[in-house]
């Protein structure tokens, strides 16, 4: 499995494969391919995918600016999962970003508990709640944050 960034030059297929991938995985609030093209274009957009045999099994997209940075989608097939590819799209994601990003954040559904333990795993911390901040269906967002000096 290798990851790749997608770029303004990335063919219009692959985008369409990265909005099927998080509407599988995500639902209505699942990006568009047009969504996923405008982020890879912005010099402070990250769009990456891990693929194999031209198959897309998992993707991250965030963006940074100033000192911090955010993760603003995360979805891997239901059968590639288990087997460390969100991990290595976090690491990825994390090593492309500018050295005077301090802190990361992300907001993540209460009742999404394998995304709570990924993020946990990888150093993500909850700082608040906000409430009914999803719709269909209604959800408090957890939010967390990632301290990056914290490690070194
Ligand atoms: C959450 C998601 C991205 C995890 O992807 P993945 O590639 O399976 O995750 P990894 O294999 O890299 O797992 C890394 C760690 O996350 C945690 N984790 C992942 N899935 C888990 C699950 N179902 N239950 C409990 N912990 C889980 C574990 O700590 C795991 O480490 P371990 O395997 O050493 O125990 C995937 O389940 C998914 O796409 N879910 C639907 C979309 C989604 O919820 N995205 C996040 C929106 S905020």
């Amino acid at each position: 499995m290798q990851i790749f960034r997608a770029e303004k030059t990335t063919p219009t297929e692959i985008f369409r494969q990265l909005s099927e991938l998080d509407k599988q995985c995500v639902g209505a609030d699942g990006w568009s391919a047009e969504s996923f093209i405008s982020e890879a274009a912005r010099e402070s957009g990250i769009v990456l995918y891990a693929a194999e045999n031209s198959r897309i099994a998992g993707l991250i997209c965030g963006c940074f600016g100033a000192d911090q940075a955010d993760i603003t989608s995360v979805a891997v097939a239901p059968e590639c999962r288990r087997q460390g590819i969100a991990d290595n799209l976090i690491c990825e994601f994390i090593s492309l970003l500018p050295c005077i990003t301090e802190s990361i954040f992300l907001e993540v559904r209460e009742s999404n508990s394998a995304a709570i333990a990924l993020y946990k795993k990888n150093g993500f911390e909850q700082i608040s709640i906000r409430k009914r901040f999803y719709s269909s269906p209604v959800e408090n967002a957890i939010i967390m944050k990632k301290d990056l000096n914290k490690e070194g």
